[in-house]
């Protein structure tokens, strides 16, 4: 297998120009949306890389779902409002956030450039949009931690996997705690990791330079290299907890005083019941297509997951968001802010960290046309009658 770095380095023309270039004012060769830095992206990445942050779970129906769900709502732009001047600011648990986008947890960004998530946390903290770091992550808890600091309004957040070690669980809350993060987001749509197929054909591991940063340090855990399989599935398999109920989360809070956010839901019974464990906002999410295969599409299951949580949690969105005005739907119909996966690693495969602030300043700009072209000055004017929903 060809190595990440080969590959980068064989591409380093591009990166040169990129890096050489004032990226919001020359549009000759750089992408200039999400879809075309996903193109681009593929030069970077070995194709190992390539599937494994790609993939979703066997015949992928939920990740190319996530994405029609979008197309198939349609907007319906109010005229004649002063849009002269808009602000696309918000909050989420009461802290600030530039634009209502925060970055998605996801495992092993050093395959997409040496800096990894330390790289992604600075342009996050930099555009003011939050990021949630992966228990999964390549760089550690600390490490992100050290560079958000010279941002004194960044937000982070730690999500955790419950490991089968408790001991090892209540380690990694507390070193999130300690670092400063400001929420705890426990995935609970992953008791087993789902399967990916490619991921599986190529046996996926980690190479023997990159470690689980948080775990190796706390009990030498890592990804290893398994015949027939992903070395990530069985890890899983053989580490996480899949017998961890709502009775858990009891224990979990009396770890930290930090909000406790629920990704990974999908029903309005189970959004209810994370309210009255405790839960403060919850991410409706199918884990972008890479859990339950042929679950429903993330944005068709918000609006009555909004509904049945009656204003008393915040809730977030994730899973196909391309472009601002998914961003737009999604705020429509009830979100108080979404994740952003996949184009995130695209743009640290193409830039590192100056990547993600394109990503971001791109789909920052999409949204603040698409807010004027709909009427809208500020995130509060975004309400559901600028959307019609598709006949079911
Ligand atoms: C993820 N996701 C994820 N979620 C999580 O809770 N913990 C994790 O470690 C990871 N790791 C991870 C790795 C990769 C490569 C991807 C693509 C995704 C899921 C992620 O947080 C989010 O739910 C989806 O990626 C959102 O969908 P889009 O924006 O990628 O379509
Ligand atoms: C993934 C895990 C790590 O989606 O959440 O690959």
């Amino acid at each position: 297998m060809q190595s990440d770095k080969s590959l980068t380095t064989n591409k380093s023309f591009i990166l040169d120009f990129i890096m050489s270039t004032d990226l919001s004012t020359d549009d000759r060769f750089q992408p200039i949306n999400l879809f075309e830095y996903e193109k681009l992206a593929k030069e970077y990445l070995s194709q190992t890389t390539l599937d494994y942050y790609s993939s979703g779970a066997w015949d992928e129906i939920t990740l190319r779902d996530n994405r029609a769900a979008f197309e198939r709502v349609k907007l319906r732009p109010r005229i004649l409002v002063d849009v002269s001047d808009r602000n696309l600011s918000t909050s989420i648990l009461g802290q600030p956030l530039q634009l209502p986008l925060l970055i998605a947890p996801m495992a092993f960004q050093c395959l997409a450039h040496p800096d990894g998530e330390v790289a992604t946390a600075l342009a996050a903290a930099s555009a003011g949009v939050g990021m949630v770091l992966s228990t999964m992550a390549t760089k550690s808890i600390e490490e992100v931690a050290t560079v958000c600091n010279q941002f004194p309004d960044s937000l982070r957040w730690f999500q955790l996997y419950i490991h089968k070690d408790r001991g090892l669980t209540r380690a990694l809350v507390e070193k999130a705690y300690t670092a400063g993060y400001k929420a705890l987001c426990l995935t609970v749509d992953a008791p087993v990791l789902g399967q990916r197929e490619r991921d599986r054909r190529n046996e996926f591991a980690l190479p023997q330079d990159l470690h689980l940063a948080n775990l190796a340090s706390i009990s030498g855990l890592d990804i290893y290299h398994e015949k027939g399989e992903s070395g990530l599935f069985t890890y899983f398999a053989q580490q996480l907890n899949p017998a961890v109920t709502w009775d858990d989360l009891e224990w979990l809070q009396s770890l930290s005083p930090l909000p406790l956010v629920i990704k990974g839901v999908l029903r309005p019974d189970d959004a209810v019941r994370a309210v009255e464990y405790g839960a403060k906002a919850i991410v409706v999410s199918n884990h972008g297509g890479r859990q339950l295969d042929g679950a429903i599409a993330s944005l068709d299951a918000l609006a009555e997951i909004v509904a049945a949580v009656d204003s008393k949690v915040e809730v977030v969105l994730d899973g196909g968001i391309r472009r601002g005005t998914d961003i737009l739907k999604a705020l429509a119909l009830g979100a108080k802010a979404v994740l952003i996966g996949r184009p995130i690693l695209w743009g640290l495969a193409v830039a590192g960290q100056i990547g993600v602030s394109h990503v971001i300043s791109l789909l920052q700009d999409e949204l603040n046309l698409g807010m004027a072209l709909s009427g809208c000055a500020k995130i509060q004017d975004i309400d559901p009658s600028l959307l019609t929903l598709p006949r079911l």
